[in-house]
């Protein structure tokens, strides 16, 4: 299974939304070929009618299925009314084959920090047992601090107990985004994977506009950083799933990853 994992592609009629970085981006993204598009939030800057507006458009360039949670932006100015409007239920459980998705809003209205909270703990409880093999959990907010991304300050703020939740039941993958960087790491044996931003011009240093390839199979998982503006792809992180085995080019950059 592929799952292309994008976030924060920030519509807005202001400096935020870059239209033509999108149009690229989505000329890449389609020939992904993926099974599915997963949106980690920050659709729109100010969580405004307009923004929703544009950004329902732009989404309709991008082929096949979408699953979308909101971001602390996209709950501003009354849009977290908006979002069910626009893209359907924050929270929710999908099943692909033997695989689960839990999507969660991991924002409030107004608030540019995070929570989950325990009901929706209690979701992910649930997704894990649906799913028959795999369980993806995907939210906005990083639940580890991303570096290269600034000083922390919007983390989830029950995000001890959300790790307990995800270790303890060895979920293999946490997808987010929130601080535009792309970024990856294991802890015991969950994969926490944050897509940098797609079309947003709050970019950080050389990091520029990215999204990620997840592929996965009955062995690994394989997380692949798409560089939007040049069209280059680096394979960042190969994870076994039977022995836990890992490479990461974060860490380091001079092993090969097939
Ligand atoms: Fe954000």
């Amino acid at each position: 299974m592929r799952i292309a994992h994008i976030s924060d592609i920030h519509c807005n009629y202001g400096s935020d939304f870059n239209s033509k970085v999108f149009d690229s981006a989505v000329k890449l993204l389609n020939k992904t070929d993926s099974d599915l598009v997963f949106i980690s939030g920050d659709l729109t800057t100010w969580g405004l009618l307009s923004e929703y507006k544009l950004a329902k458009e732009k989404l309709k360039e991008i082929n096949g299925k979408i699953v979308i949670v909101p971001g602390n932006h996209d709950e501003r100015n009354l849009g977290y009314k908006l979002f069910p409007e626009f893209f359907g239920d924050p929270s929710f459980i999908h099943i692909y084959k033997n695989l689960s998705f839990v999507g969660l809003p991991s924002s409030e209205p107004d608030k540019d920090d995070g929570r989950l909270g325990r009901r929706r703990h209690r979701l992910i409880e649930r997704g894990i047992k649906k799913g028959k093999k795999l369980t993806i959990v995907g939210f906005h907010h990083h639940l580890i601090p991303v570096p290269n991304s600034g000083r922390e300050k919007n983390i989830i703020e029950d995000a001890g107990e959300t790790l307990d939740i995800i270790l303890k039941n060895e979920v293999p993958l946490v997808l987010m985004g929130h601080r535009h960087v792309p970024y990856g790491v294991k802890i015991h044996k969950t994969l926490l994977v944050n897509a940098g931003t797609f079309s947003c011009n709050r970019t950080r240093a050389h990091f520029g506009h990215t999204f990620n390839i997840i592929d996965i199979d009955n062995e690994n998982i394989t997380v692949t950083v798409v560089d939007i503006t040049n069209n280059k792809q680096k394979k960042m992180i190969k994870f076994n799933l039977e022995n836990g085995h890992y490479k990461n080019r974060y860490y380091n950059p001079d092993i090969r990853i097939e």
